[in-house]
């Protein structure tokens, strides 16, 4: 097992990984002083794989559980399912020391979150990240949040996990397409923060695609020391936490234009890497070398990473990513590349760089 401790004075918390870890569930919460009742709360995929496994194993260590089961999907991120939890946990009278488990990928994580983040004002909730983008991004540091009709994860809180528990065991049921998804995150990392990493994942890329245990534990726990490096030092994204945003800002816009539909988040971001890595040559004197190997790792991980979209489509993008809630002054600002490993926030590109940038891209109009 692996640990890794995010910082954060009396909210510090341990993530622990590997394999078949899910065991370990019971014994640490009760070894954090949890209180004896708690709602796990999953969805409808994730449930008939874990799901009865978690309550025996909670209940086991003495904890009263009650599981609330909601449809996958991003449209369950939603004041409606917010709404159906607080109604269920208080049916089953959870109180102030109770505690909620999150149990699935991000979009369980962030729902979870966010009812433990306000139901009386607050309980404590402890994260069980099934999907590899809920372990190495989405369950670590602490933002919790739902959709609007308005507008993707408008309503929210930071509000941090107890522990974050990743059991390598659950990734054996995630779909390829999903996997691949999160490796979209995982590269993201060593773009950011750790060129060493990114060449790691240039020599390993095949063996996390298989799977192995061995590499994708030593992936993770790579992933989530940098979140939490990077989280420890600015948890409210005031600065520094904005890198985690590479490839966000076209790949949002991207998502919003498509409804939500065509691309998975990650594979969005893909493209949005793709662009960044761009806009970085031209902007921040990256190597063109440089953006080639990201390129590339990419593609080996089976992501998108070029689009057909039509000149209508390219300007629902600019206006989208004008929407975006990072973009302050009606300006579109960019996380870049200077180097691999080596990322500057706040960077303002010219509406005419980023559409050039999109043209380049092979995107047919
Ligand atoms: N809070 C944050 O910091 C943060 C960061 C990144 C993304 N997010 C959010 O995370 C969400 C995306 O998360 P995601 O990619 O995990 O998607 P997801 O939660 O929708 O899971 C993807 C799919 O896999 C299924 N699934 C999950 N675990 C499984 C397993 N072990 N076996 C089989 N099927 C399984 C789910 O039911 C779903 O159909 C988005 O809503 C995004 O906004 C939040
Ligand atoms: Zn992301």
């Amino acid at each position: 097992m692996q640990r890794v401790k995010v910082e954060l004075g009396s909210r510090s918390y341990d993530i622990l990984i590997g394999r078949d870890l899910l065991a370990e569930l019971g014994p640490r919460c009760r070894k954090l002083g949890l209180g004896s009742r708690c709602a796990i709360i999953t969805d409808s995929n994730v449930a008939p794989h874990y799901g009865e496994e978690t309550q025996r194993l909670l209940e086991a260590s003495g904890f009263q559980t009650t599981i609330i089961t909601i449809p996958p999907g991003e449209k369950s991120k939603s004041l409606k399912y917010v709404g159906a939890c607080y109604d269920t946990m208080a049916k089953h009278r959870l109180e102030r020391k109770s505690f909620v488990v999150a149990l699935g990928g991000g979009v369980v994580g962030d729902l979870a979150g966010f009812v433990a983040a306000s139901y009386l004002r607050g309980i404590p909730f402890v994260q069980v990240p099934t999907t590899l983008l809920a372990q190495v991004d989405s369950s670590v540091g602490g933002k919790t949040g739902i959709n609007l009709k308005a507008g993707k994860n408008l309503v929210g809180a930071f509000y941090q996990p107890k522990l974050v528990l990743c059991d390598l065991a659950t990734l054996d049921t995630l779909p390829e397409r999903e996997l691949r998804a999160g490796l979209s995150e995982v590269i993201k990392y060593g773009i950011i923060y750790d060129a060493l990493f990114f060449r790691r994942l240039e020599e390993q890329l095949e063996g996390a695609l298989k799977r192995d245990p061995a590499i994708l534990a030593k992936i993770i726990a790579r992933c989530c020391a940098i979140k939490a490096e990077v989280v420890s030092q600015d948890e409210t994204e005031t600065g520094l936490r904005a890198i985690l945003n590479f490839g966000h800002t076209i790949g949002h816009a991207l998502e919003a234009i498509s409804g939500y539909g065509k691309y998975l988040h990650g594979e969005a971001i893909a493209l949005g890497q793709v662009c960044a890595a761009r806009l970085s040559q031209k902007i921040l004197g990256l190597p063109s070398a440089d953006a080639e190997r990201i390129r590339a790792l990419l593609e080996r991980a089976g992501l998108p990473i070029e689009a057909h979209l039509t000149a209508a489509q390219k300007q629902k993008i600019l206006a989208a990513m004008k929407l975006d809630k990072k973009v302050s002054a009606g300006e579109i600002k960019f996380v870049l590349a200077r180097q691999l490993g080596k990322d500057e926030h706040g960077q303002k590109v010219p509406e005419s760089e980023v559409l050039a940038v999109l043209e380049k891209i092979q995107f047919n109009s």
